[in-house]
């Protein structure tokens, strides 16, 4: 290939038009690449400029108020990333000491969650394959305690609140488990044992219970249902194993709330998955699962195999997939400690408490659940009272007028008269972008007073999906 300057081309590339290769990019005049594999390529100037051109049109990720994963990792963070950015996974024997910080991760969240013993677990690619794989021993161990028993195996269920992430249905869909889903109700957006408790049977391979549910950042009872799994072992003899989705607050509670028992502390908590790319801090592509104790992975779901040279264990869906994240983890455990994580989870809650107290003083907004409560760090929040607008109208106002991206969106099926607005208020958000949001959203209301909302009454009906 030529080096040298742009514009020089690779031979049998087609001429760049005149002059449009003078502010680096030869797509100036022309469109992007779509629908067939280029013939041949560009120097890489041009397709890095591309790229970034096209990217422009994406959000600002410190004015990401909506998702929960993280947009901003500090810069030795981010080296470590970049220098590692070629390691496989999955390539045990290459990477040994990959493999082996992979298990320290592992051991101190099972610490953190308070297991009793040795335990075993493993990386994901986020909760949604956690709490597949999890899910996925539940029902084979359901399967393997009905033969013992010498009863059929058919129509196994999992019951679980309507507060859960989609994930749990597509579990039951893809893995053919019937959903045993408890309603909300515009009053109760979260469950407790009195609710799960008429769900449960002979057939129910485990009940799951969300920690930071996406909706409102509260907790389901899970202390409650634990007792009350207990009671129907002693009474019924019915063994049902609870999973805890911490996919957000396995990283907040042990550091906001050390005291409540939500984890392997409670005897029926038999695995918990947590998103190491939401409130653990790291970059998308991470997730955890930890089981209580190595009997609750049953055997059979971990596959043996030769590969390039070792015999290695697997429990994942996946196969090749980055290790860097992982490094990144385990930078961000030694690097934060459990001093620096509950710093910054506390700045964040007060960051959030600042603002949600602030939002309801003048009467225009209203929260959405108990606050100054157990909650994950983030506001969800609704107008008070009758506007000539609704809260899809004040999310795309903000948007408009300072592009701040804050998500309204429905409530599910049973709930779903509440509309709200969510934001996160995660480590970028600091005290005086709080207070410049606030000053944001009283202009928005404003000019919403002054000329109505934007959209038509039909289109503002649309359900908006928070699953971030
Ligand atoms: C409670 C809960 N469970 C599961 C998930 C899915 O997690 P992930 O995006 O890490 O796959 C989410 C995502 O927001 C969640 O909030």
């Amino acid at each position: 290939m030529c080096g040298g300057p742009r514009g020089r081309m690779l031979a049998g590339m087609t001429a760049i038009e005149p002059g449009t290769d003078r502010y680096g990019t030869a797509f100036l005049s022309r469109d992007a690449p779509d629908g067939r594999l280029p013939e041949q390529g560009m120097p890489p100037v041009d397709a890095m400029r591309l790229l970034g051109d096209e990217l422009v049109l994406d959000g600002i990720p410190m004015r990401n108020l909506a998702t929960f994963v993280t947009t901003w990792m500090e810069p030795e963070a981010q080296r470590v990333i970049a220098e590692n950015l070629h390691r496989n996974y999955i390539d045990h024997a290459e990477y040994p000491q990959t493999a082996e910080i992979e298990q320290r991760c592992i051991r101190m969240l099972a610490d953190l969650f308070h297991a009793p013993g040795s335990t075993t677990g493993t990386r994901t690619q986020g909760s949604s394959e956690a709490i597949m794989l999890g899910a996925l021993a539940l029902k084979w161990r359901w399967r393997a305690r009905r033969e013992q028993a010498g009863l059929d195996t058919e129509r196994p269920n999992l019951v679980f609140g309507n507060d859960v992430h989609v994930v749990w249905d597509k579990f039951c869909r893809y893995f053919d488990v019937e959903p045993r889903i408890i309603p909300l109700r515009d009053d109760k957006l979260t469950i407790g044992p009195e609710d799960v408790e008429p769900h449960v049977d002979e057939r129910t391979i485990g009940v799951a219970a969300v920690l930071g549910t996406t909706f409102t950042g509260h907790a389901d009872d899970v202390a409650g249902i634990n007792d009350m799994l207990l009671r129907l072992k002693g009474e019924q003899g019915l063994d049902v194993p609870l999973h805890v989705d911490a996919a957000s607050g396995g990283f907040v509670w042990p550091f906001l709330y050390p005291d409540t028992p939500w984890d392997f502390r409670l005897e029926q908590v038999r695995s918990i998955n947590v998103s190491g790319h939401k409130y653990g801090l790291v970059y998308p592509g991470l997730g955890w699962l930890v089981f209580r104790e190595p009997a609750d992975l049953p055997g059979e779901l971990v596959f043996y195999e030769d590969y390039l040279g070792k015999r290695d264990a697997t429990f994942t869906l996946n196969f090749s997939t980055g290790a860097a994240m992982v490094l990144a983890q385990y930078y961000n455990f030694v690097r934060l400690g459990r001093e620096g994580y509950r710093t910054i989870m506390e700045t964040m809650r007060h960051n959030a408490r600042l603002l949600s107290d602030r939002l309801v003083a003048d009467g225009t907004f209203e929260l959405v659940g108990e606050h100054h409560t157990e909650q994950l760090p983030l506001v969800a929040f609704r107008i008070a009272g009758e506007r000539p607008y609704d809260e899809f109208d004040v999310a795309s106002q903000l948007a408009a007028e300072r592009g701040w991206m804050v998500p309204a969106y429905k409530l599910p099926p049973d709930a779903d008269d509440v509309t709200l607005l969510r934001v996160l208020c995660k480590e970028t958000l600091g005290q005086s972008l709080v207070v410049t949001l606030l000053g944001d959203i009283a202009e928005a209301c404003a000019t919403l007073d002054q000329k109505g909302g934007l959209h038509a009454l039909d289109r503002r009906r649309v359900k908006t999906g928070t699953g971030y």
